[in-house]
């Protein structure tokens, strides 16, 4: 699905991408505001904001969304 504005309210529109079961990845610099009221920011070209909730970076991605979790034993 693609939507699109005007040539002037394209260049302000801000890329984002979901990528599945990983993180949302955003162009920045962004400052993110956590629900505690906190900023985090990050100056990196893109950034990848954890959705899965297992980044111990958190609202940072840390790959840790591709590690496998273990079965526990029956
Ligand atoms: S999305 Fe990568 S650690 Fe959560």
């Amino acid at each position: 699905m693609t939507s699109s504005g005007d040539d002037a309210t394209d260049k302000r529109r801000t890329a984002v991408r979901v990528v599945r079961g990983g993180p949302v990845l955003v162009e920045g610099p962004v400052d993110i505001e956590l629900p505690d009221g906190c900023h985090v920011q990050s100056d990196r070209f893109m950034v990848a904001i954890c959705a899965c909730g297992r980044s111990k970076n958190y609202p940072l991605c840390d790959t840790s969304h591709r590690k496998r979790r273990r079965r526990s034993a029956d």
